[in-house]
């Protein structure tokens, strides 16, 4: 017997996160070209509040009735695809669930001798390779720039935080209350830090960044990224990873104010998704490993236990109860 969550119904303004309903189903027999996984590791991402709303992103929503998308990493059990045998494992889009029937060729196979299965799903994964590519590519810090993250503490924010720190670059991390504010100066070693929970952030990023802002990661949007603009410097970049102050209501977010700062300062605001980088994974992997092995980089992690706590942790992300990669440890 497996256990599921399904998404009961689209998600507004109105139902919240109140769409999820956990199920207990046999897995289906195998067929050719599939495998059946048993999960150890679930990730949970702010991207599921886009994944479960009706509307045009860059992957179309999870229809109501079906299995909730998500990142996991798991064994292979049984399989009918060519490139995989049992005790392989694999990641991807596995799916809120302990157990499942996929396709082989969607999967990843990963080397779990090289790097435990939960680092697959946070400074080896999909928020790994995002702070890294979205830093790296697009931010492109390096010594005498002046770097800005926003939910610096949280999983992308503190790999974008730390490949900008280790390019040389001063950077400055944003977060909501004081123990994550310590841990991105005493742990993460940031240059400073504002607490955008307790102080006024246009007047933080004034005395942390006397000279400007060359490179803005944005993870937040709103009232934060307004704040930045207004203190980008000549062709300064944002990077605009996620906007998460506005996923409670996807029909009606709150554009920036402060555009015109990128008119007046020759600056440039580029968005992305991983989408634009899967050819480019082995490249972040090697860089991030090689860097965590070597003590250079913190790969953060906030695991909860079972996949009955899905709905409660997914909450943590928006309220900032969840201090690093949020996992779900699955068994
Ligand atoms: N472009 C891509 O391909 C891509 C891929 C992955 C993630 N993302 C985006 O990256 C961002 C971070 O995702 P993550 O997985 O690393 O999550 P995370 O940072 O580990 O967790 C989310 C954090 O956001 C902060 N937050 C929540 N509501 C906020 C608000 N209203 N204002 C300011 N901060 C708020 C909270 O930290 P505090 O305690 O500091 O408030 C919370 O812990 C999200 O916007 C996500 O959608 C983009």
């Amino acid at each position: 017997m497996t256990s599921q969550y399904r998404m009961t119904r689209f998600r507004t303004a109105e139902t919240g996160n109140d769409i999820f309903e956990l199920t207990h189903d046999d897995p289906p027999p195998v067929q050719d070209g599939e495998v059946l996984v048993r999960f150890d590791w679930i990730s949970i991402d702010p991207a599921m509040s886009g994944w479960t709303t009706n509307k045009r992103s860059y992957m179309p929503p999870v229809q109501p009735g079906k299995i909730m998308r998500a990142f996991g990493i798991g064994e292979v059990m049984e399989t009918k695809f060519e490139g995989l045998a049992p005790g392989d494992w694999v990641t991807g889009f596995t799916g809120m669930q302990t157990e499942g029937v996929l396709r082989g060729k969607h999967l990843r196979k990963v080397d779990v001798s090289l790097a435990p299965p939960n680092h697959y799903l946070s400074g080896l994964g999909m928020t790994g390779y995002t702070g890294y590519f979205g830093m790296m590519d697009i931010g492109q810090p390096k010594p005498g720039k002046t770097v800005v993250v926003s939910a610096a503490a949280g999983a992308v924010g503190t790999i974008a935080a730390q490949v900008a720190k280790m390019a040389g670059a001063r950077v400055i991390g944003i977060a909501g209350g004081p123990i994550k504010c310590a841990f991105l100066k005493e742990e993460l070693l940031l240059d400073g830090a504002i607490d955008y929970k307790s102080e006024n952030v246009g007047e933080g990023l004034a005395r942390e960044c006397p000279d400007g802002i060359d490179i803005y990661f944005d993870n937040v949007g709103g009232e934060i990224l307004d704040a930045a603009l207004a203190r980008i410097n000549y062709k300064g970049t944002i990077v605009v990873c996620g906007a998460i102050s506005q996923y409670a209501d996807w029909h009606s977010q709150q554009g920036p104010k402060n555009y015109m700062q990128l008119i007046a300062q020759s600056a440039k605001m580029q968005g992305f998704t991983m989408k634009d980088y899967m050819h480019r994974i082995p490249e972040a992997v090697a860089a991030l490993s090689a860097a965590q092995k070597k003590g250079e980089l913190i790969f953060r992690e906030h695991v909860v236990d079972g996949i009955e706590s899905f709905p409660q942790a997914f909450e943590m992300l928006f309220n900032g109860g969840n201090q690093g990669k949020l996992l779900i440890k699955v068994r």
